[in-house]
């Protein structure tokens, strides 16, 4: 599918810089911190068939995220997303994103966080008056069998979740995973429906990010074959492509519908993201197979090995998927990076 497309280093030497910027020029503005490795679901798209869970004592307390996130921002991340496996699932998270408010003086300008929405309902009101700015649900089906033979979850709770983030007035954005073998053939049927409820929707393409040996390029739908279904339905025009990892077209010249096409179309030249396991690995990049381990450095009076700990690491950021053009090979998989 994909062309392998080589991009040289930007710079020759590491920049001295209060920056994160790596090799390649790309500057360092999103943040995804994983909070927990747990999730109430299974989707099998992401999760191993048996996860074995992190200890508690194993995660960041919230008091080393805040540090963490304190730094990250003074080295110009703008944005910061929440994850998990499910990060509701993490106690305290409301009292936390409270507390990451204080970074908007200093150039954090939005905090979000991805779900999948079961845990919704309870916590809507908290997190929009914690100054959540947005929340993008999973929602890979509206067909409760669907969905259950995807999550092992009724759908339930779940729309009952995204009604409530629409009471409390939270900004929020669908995403939905093609699987060839289970959903693909709902594509236009969800588009349907986000599109009379007035729900932002993404496809996303299957990435080789669950267990080892689990992808297959025949399960993944691509970009071209998801925008191919829905022409018959709508008229469709596509959009110039801006700097989300999104290609969005316009439904009807006015609902946009974005896809997220990592393996049939890789944006890894413009990638601006970074990611914080839960036990305080950063990950430069969802292919990487190892991360940088931060915890020890996370602790009083390590600030300058710290800070030059994480500009070293995002320097040597590799080029991407346009280079692997496989599956890491790696432990990890995609419920504890943090999607
Ligand atoms: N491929 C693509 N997207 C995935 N997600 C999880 N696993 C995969 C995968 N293998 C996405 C889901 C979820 C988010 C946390 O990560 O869309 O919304
Ligand atoms: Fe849980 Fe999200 Fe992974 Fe599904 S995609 S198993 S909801 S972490």
């Amino acid at each position: 599918m994909t062309q392998a497309i080589a991009f040289t280093p930007a710079f020759p030497v590491e920049p001295q810089s209060s920056q994160l910027v790596d090799q390649f020029g790309r500057y360092k503005r999103k943040l995804r911190i994983s909070l927990t490795d747990r999730c109430n679901f299974r989707c099998d798209y992401c999760m191993p068939d048996h996860p074995e869970w992190l200890a508690k004592k194993d995660l960041l307390s919230f008091e080393e995220l805040l540090k963490f996130c304190q730094i990250m921002v003074k080295l110009g991340i703008e944005h910061i997303r929440l994850t998990g496996g499910e990060p509701l699932m993490r106690q305290g998270i409301v009292h936390f994103i409270e507390n990451l408010q204080h970074l908007k003086i200093h150039g954090l300008k939005r905090i979000s966080m991805t779900s999948n929405a079961f845990y919704l309902k309870k916590y809507a009101i908290a997190l929009k008056q914690a100054g959540l700015d947005d929340i993008n649900i999973s929602l890979d089906s509206i067909r409760a069998d669907t969905f259950f033979s995807m999550t092992q979850k009724q759908i339930g709770p779940v729309l009952e979740g995204i009604t409530a983030a629409q009471q409390a007035g939270l900004k929020i954005k669908l995403n939905c995973v093609v699987l060839a073998d289970k959903n693909a053939n709902e594509i236009v049927e969800l588009t349907q429906w986000a599109y009379q409820q007035h729900l932002p929707l993404r496809f996303i393409e299957y990435m080789p990010l669950d267990q080892p040996e689990h992808w297959q390029r025949e399960k993944v739908m691509s970009e071209d074959e998801i925008i191919q279904k829905l022409k018959p339905y709508f008229q469709i025009q596509k959009q110039q492509r801006q700097h989300d990892p999104a290609t969005i077209y316009r439904l009807n010249e006015h609902y946009d519908l974005g896809v997220i096409s990592t393996i049939s179309k890789p944006f890894c030249q413009s990638c601006d993201r970074l990611r914080l396991t839960a036990t305080g690995e950063l990950f430069t990049c969802l292919f990487a197979n190892t991360g940088t381990p931060l915890r020890a450095l996370l602790q009083p009076n390590q600030e300058q090995f710290l800070l030059a700990t994480i500009q070293q690491a995002v320097w040597y950021k590799k080029a991407g998927f346009i280079a692997h053009q496989q599956a890491p090979v790696r432990k990890i998989s995609m419920h504890a990076i943090g999607g």
